[in-house]
This record gives C-alpha cells, structure tokens and sequence, in this order.
C-alpha cells in the first residue's frame, strides 16, 4: 500500500510517500523533526509525547488551507440532517479542504471517500466518518430514554459496546452519542435520546455509555470515539421549544445540568459537542466560558470540540455575530474545534488571520486536537482499518448484537398498571384462545426503531403482531387497525370492536409515531394524538379485557385512559426487536422490571414535574389551601419518577445505618432487607435518595444518590447494602463550591421516588 506508516517513518527516520512528494519546505521540516531526534521511541518518553511529536509533525506539512480543512467537516448526500448541505464535498476532500465527513456508512463508500483522502489528496490524511450512532447502527435497540428505564449499566455499556462494532464494520470510527442532557420537559421532542430527569443516573450512563463506544483502545476497530453532547444544557430549552434558548441559574445548571456532561468527559470520552442554545445570554458555540474554562480549564478536557450542524453559521441568527466571518472567529475563540457544516472556517479564516482577528495558534491549537484523534483512532497506521468489507457483512446483524437487542428491549419496558380483578391480575396474559391485537402501532416496523435511528432497517423490525404470533401459538391471533394515528376517520372502529368481542383478551398498541420525537419536534400537546384514546375507551367499554400499550418516546399524558384501563405498559419504541420483547413481557416469560427516568405528568399544565423539588416555603399541603399546588389537579404526576410494577411483588425492611453521626472522612453503610413476596422470580430496582435537611440553600426535597438492581427468586429475601460517602452529601452553595455542609440527612429507600422508608444520621467535619 502507498500509504505511509507513521510509526515508521518516524522511527526509521526517513519519510516516504509514494505518491505525493512533499514540498521541499515541509520535507526538511520533518527532516529536522527527525534528526533532532524526536521521532524516536524512548523509554522514558510517554506515548503520549511521542503522539504529540507525530501530530506536530504532520502539522508542519500543512498550508494554511489544509489545515483549516481539517476543522471541516461536511455531511455526505446520504444523510443530511440540517437545513444547508455542500454538494462538492469530495472535491474538497481531494483539495485537502475538508477533512471530515459524517452522515456516510457502509464500507463500500467510506472507502470510496477515504481512498480520494488518502491517495488524491496532497498530504493524504485520512478522514474522520461520524454519525449519530446513538442507540445502535444497523441493528437498532431501544430509544435512550426506554433503555435508561432498565437502570442496568452493565446492559447500557454493552449496547454502546456492540453498537460501536456494528457502526465500526461499517465503516464508522466516530459517533455523535451519547447525548446526556437532562431534561425535565417532556414537550422536548429529544427527551427520547436522553436519559431522563436526573443528575446521577444520567450521569452514571454517561459513563457506561461512553466506556461502552470507546472500549480501552481507540485504535481497536471495533470501537468508536464518543461524543458527549450537547453541551451544554440542550434539554432546558425554553418552554421545551428545540433550539430554543434555556436561561437558568448557574447553581442549577452547575448543580442539576453540568455533572452528566462531566461524568462522560471524566470516562475519557474523546469529543465534546458544542449545542445549539444560548445560555446566560450566551450561545454555547461561541461561549469561552463553556468550550474552554469549564470544559478544558475545569475538567481538564484534552479532546476535539465539534459544533453542531450549522451551528456556527447559526451565531448570525443568534444575534452575536455580524456576518459568516465573525461567527467563525467567535466560534474558534471560543474553543470549538470543528466546524460541522457551516463551512466557515475553510472559508472565511484565512482572511482573519490576514486581518489580525485570529492568530495562527488558535488553529493550530485545533488543528492538533483533530490530528490527534485521528492518530488516536489508528487512522495514520491504517487508513482503511474500519474499512473491510468482510467484516461488515460478518458483523452486522450478527446474532450476537441481534440477541442483545432483545435483552435490553425486553429490559426498557414499564409496567404501569396491572389491576387486580376478582382475584387476578389481567398480565401475564394465560393462554388466551383468541387474542385480538389492534391498534395503529401494532402491525407498524418504522415506528418501532424510533427516532435517530441511524442505518437500522425497519423491514428487519419483528413488530408487536409478528412477536405475539411467534409466541402464542396456542392462541388465535386476529388484527384490526382500528383508526390511524394522527387522522379523525373513526371507519376502522367498528371493525376493532367486532374483533375484541369475539377474543378473550385485546392488546392494544397506540402512541406516536417516531417522526414525532427526536429532534425539531417539540409538542404543545402531549396527549396521545388523534382518536386514539377514544378507540382505547371503546374498547374498554366493550368489557373484554384491555391491555393498553403505550409506544412513545416522551412521557404522553394518559389520565384518563390510565383510570379506565386494566393493565398499561409503557412500550416505548424498542427497535429492531420490539415485538418479541413484548410478546415475552406479556407472556410473563419476562417479568418486566424497568422504572421510569422521566415522571409522566397528569396534564401539560403541571410541566415541568419532576421528584426532586425544592420544599418551598408553604410545602405541600393537600388540606390546606395556600401552599404550595395546583387547584385543578393533584400535585404529584400520574406515574412518578422511578416507578414501575413487575409481575411479582416485593417487600421493603426498615434501614439499618451502620452509624448515625458521619465525619468528613467516615462512611455510613446502610442495609435493607428486601424480600420477593409475590409467584414470580424478578428484578428490583432498589433506589437510595438523600435529603438535606437544613443548608446555606434551598435543598431538594430528596435527591438520588445510588440504585441497586435485583434479581431475586420467589420467596428469597437478601440484605440490599449501600455505602454513603460524603460525595453524596456535596452540592453546589452560593459561592459555586462544591461542598457537604455539616447537619442532619435523611436517607430514603424505596421501590420509587415516592414509596419510601426513611432513617436519619448528622454530617459532622471531624
Ligand atoms: C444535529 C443534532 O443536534 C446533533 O445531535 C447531531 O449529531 C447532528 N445534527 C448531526 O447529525
């Protein structure tokens, strides 16, 4: 291959490549890297030093245009997922104008681009390929927020885990995931993509996220480079408009916002993306105070920072910028690295370093961060190492990640209601000889992938009726659409109704399609759409029994229909293996175990609703008028944060604390007895919560510190331990320290956030 070795051409000291001699100039600047010695390995030199010297010397070859293609990257036609697009990327490619491209897959072509990089371009410097590999590539598993409702990390590591094979096969080195914004809003279309209302456990999937995509080697083929995003405080948009700006305090953004971005960045991840809002009057793509104080000042961040799609192009519409050329100096100050789209950096910054508005530096400052990726990835050894196209067609849908979909759909859904009736509980469903399956989600394959998809297959996609056909085959399987989902023709109904007089039992599948989630599409309303709920309560009027599936991927408001309905389960949109994940779910040959990471609120009005408020000073009260509530409707949600019912049941102990006074370097364990009291074997989220009883601020009326997954036979009892440390007791006070004030905390266990035993200790310094 005419490619140059790196590794060798430094350690032999000498320089070839075969195809493009190099300027005179640039080949005596490496010459004099060279012999001065710096290429050589030496013991005591760290690897990452001499991955340093590589990247300077790469550097050094480069002209001004080259470089500031290397802060390029453009999406290929295949994909395009913003408003503006650049139909001549491969011409840039081969100009060394653009050194990036996302949005293309599949080694067939990345090796088509790659190869103009590599072998037409004059430095031949590969390409980095990203994409939103954001809950799987081909194979496709639940949407973020269902998974995040399994509360298994190890599930979640191992999905970003095979996700990055798959997506690597074909040809991907780089993913645009995982996306952590905490969001308390569910009008926010991209709730979805996220991992619901909270700090830590978002912040722990963060981690395994990140862990899971990147592996231990970046260089492995079989993993990918994260991308922390969107940074920072995307999911506090404004009225839970998209883009929309988000203005908070500092305490709160530091306290409830910053930490998942954090958690991912501490993992190593190897990107950060900058979003798309302003905060504190400030849009984060041109904000210093974000890109470099806190990301790389702060958290001593060392990798590439990418904007988002157009996202500096946006600083006109934003306001902070004049025109293209301003928006690219704002942007490149600020410390975004990458410019995704906009195409103004290799447009527009030569003229500012001509006109003194940028310095060099600040380019090359970028310039590296990107090379260093790309040395980091093994894409200097071997350009085409993502690039084997017997690889990818061993990899992808290979039974391995295609089995581990099922596992994690099965493990994403919540059960919400299962009403006792006469004695019996309508789920799991007991040999029923004729089940009617109805509903416009029930027989749907695109739906089920849900939003951000990236290259998933819906014709692969094992939908609600297939699964329940290949499960009960007992049972006679009958199907009526009944109505559409957006659309008011009630024609269908009387065909449904038909149906579910004639079965013994109706599964109905209704929700949101998944063009109504993701991004830019934010709701007013968050209802369950059209006549859906109306053919849900004919159903129900019928008498049969009715089990409702819901299939979104934000929290719907259901009131209603949850007081009418026997049974309910969030089903959420499961991917590539939905249907047969249900079909074990609603043959009990699951028992469900996921709990909510989002409360699912009564009515719009109560938005935001999440658990861990503040007391206020007239806490609630529900027999006394003036504090703090609704009039019109009750205060907590429908469904809490945390919540969800298994086929089992389980008994709580009371807390046991080791101690009840803690000092600054003490711990304090706590156990509690936790006993499987129902006929099923099935797993427990157990959940720890601390509350702060009197501080120098307000304080959150519980806040969750740690969780324990079960798994726990019928009749068996087991200990749960925890261990508190003063981690958990810190939070952000009014001069931005991050500290523990000493006085008394509650601890508090339970099934959710609402159900749940409490004991007390103090927080002393010494
Ligand atoms: C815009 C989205 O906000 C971001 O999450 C995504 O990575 C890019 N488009 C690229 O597709």
């Amino acid at each position: 291959m005419d490619w140059i070795n790196w590794d060798l051409a430094i350690n032999r000291k000498y320089y070839i490549n075969m195809n493009k001699p190099f300027t005179t100039v640039s080949g005596i600047i490496l010459a004099a890297f060279i012999f001065s010695g710096c290429g050589t390995k030496k013991n005591d030199r760290s690897a990452d030093v001499l991955l340093n010297r590589k990247v300077d010397s790469v550097l050094s070859l480069m002209t001004l245009e080259e470089k500031l293609g290397q802060l390029t990257m453009y999406t290929s036609s295949w994909d395009v997922t913003g408003p503006v697009m650049n139909p001549k990327y491969r011409e840039d490619i081969r100009k060394g104008k653009c050194g990036n491209i996302f949005n293309a897959h599949t080694v067939e072509y990345n090796r088509e681009l790659q190869k103009i990089a590599v072998e037409e371009a004059r430095l031949g410097i590969p390409l980095l390929f990203g994409y939103d590999v954001v809950h799987g590539h081909r194979t496709i598993f639940p949407i973020p927020l269902a998974e995040a409702c399994s509360w298994n990390l190890e599930l979640m590591q191992r999905s970003a885990e095979l996700s990055a094979k798959e997506a690597a096969a074909s040809g991907l080195n780089w993913t645009f995931a995982p996306v952590v914004d905490i969001s308390r809003d569910p009008r926010w279309g991209r709730v979805a993509e996220g991992f619901g209302e909270d700090t830590y456990l978002s912040g722990c999937i963060a981690e395994a996220r990140v862990k899971g995509f990147q592996g231990s080697d970046l260089a492995d083929s079989n993993t990918l480079a994260a991308c922390v995003k969107h940074f920072a405080a995307y999911g506090a948009p404004v009225a839970g408009k998209d883009y929309n700006s988000v203005d908070m305090s500092e305490i709160s953004f530091r306290q409830d916002y910053l930490p998942p971005y954090q958690k991912g960045v501490k993992a190593g991840a190897a990107t950060v993306m900058a979003s798309f809002n302003d905060l504190f009057g400030v849009p984060a793509t041109a904000s210093k105070y974000l890109m470099t104080d806190i990301l790389r000042g702060e958290w001593g961040f060392t990798g590439l920072v990418v904007s988002d799609y157009d996202g500096i192009n946006q600083l006109q519409n934003h306001g902070v910028a004049e025109d293209a050329q301003h928006a690219g100096e704002l942007a490149l100050t600020a410390g975004v690295d990458m410019d995704m789209q906009s195409g103004i950096y290799s447009g527009y910054m030569s003229r500012s370093l001509e006109e003194g508005k940028i310095n060099i530096a600040a380019i090359d400052v970028a310039v590296r961060r990107v090379l260093r990726l790309k040395f980091r990835l093994g894409l200097f050894d071997d350009p085409y190492r993502y690039l084997d196209k017997a690889r990818e067609d061993n990899i992808v849908y290979s039974d391995e990640i295609m089995e581990h979909a099922l596992i994690s759909a099965r493990e994403s859904v919540v059960l919400l209601k299962n009403e006792n009736k006469n004695g019996r509980k309508i789920l799991p469903l007991s040999n029923p000889a004729i089940i009617a399956v109805i509903g416009p989600l029930a027989d749907n394959q695109l739906d089920m992938l849900g939003s951000w998809h990236a290259a998933g297959d819906h014709a692969r996609v094992i939908t609600l009726l297939e699964g329940l056909k290949r499960k009960f085959t007992n049972s006679e399987i009958r199907y009526a659409k009944g109505c559409d989902l957006y659309s008011d023709d009630r024609s269908g109904f009387k065909e449904a109704l038909d149906l579910a007089k004639k079965s013994d039992v109706v599964i109905l599948a209704i929700g949101e399609d998944q063009e109504h989630s993701g991004e830019a599409a934010s709701r007013s309303i968050i209802d369950i759409p059209g006549i859906q709920e109306d053919l849900a309560m004919a159903l129900i009027e019928t008498g049969k029994p009715v089990v409702v599936l819901i299939m979104a991927e934000r929290p719907l408001t259901f009131p209603e229909l949850n007081e009418k309905a026997r049974a309910v389960i969030y089903a959420w949109h499961l991917g590539t293996r939905s249907g047969e994940a249900l079909a074990d779910i609603l043959s009990g040959t699951c028992n469900p175990s996921g709990k909510l990471v989002m409360s699912i609120p009564r009515n719009i009005g109560q938005v935001p609703v999440y658990y861990n408020t503040k007391s206020t000073g007239r806490p609630f009260d529900q027999f006394y008028k003036y504090t703090t509530k609704y009039i019109d409707v009750p205060n907590g949600p429908l469904y809490p944060f945390g919540y969800g019912l298994s086929y089992t049941s389980f008994d709580y102990g009371n807390i046991e604390l080791s101690d009840t006074i803690m000092g600054k370097n003490d711990t304090i364990k706590v156990s509690i007895s936790l006993r499987n009291t129902g006929n099923f074997d099935g797993a427990e989220i157990v959940q720890l919560y601390i509350q702060d009883m009197v501080a120098s601020l307000t304080r959150p009326v519980k806040e969750l510190k740690a969780f324990k997954k079960i798994l726990l036979a019928k009749g068996d009892e087991v200990t749960v331990k925890f261990t508190i440390t003063i981690e958990a007791l810190k939070f952000i006070n009014g001069n931005l320290d991050y500290i523990a004030e000493p006085g008394d905390f509650k601890v508090l266990i339970g099934p959710d956030s609402q159900r749940l035993k409490e004991a007390g200790f103090t927080f002393r310094y010494n």
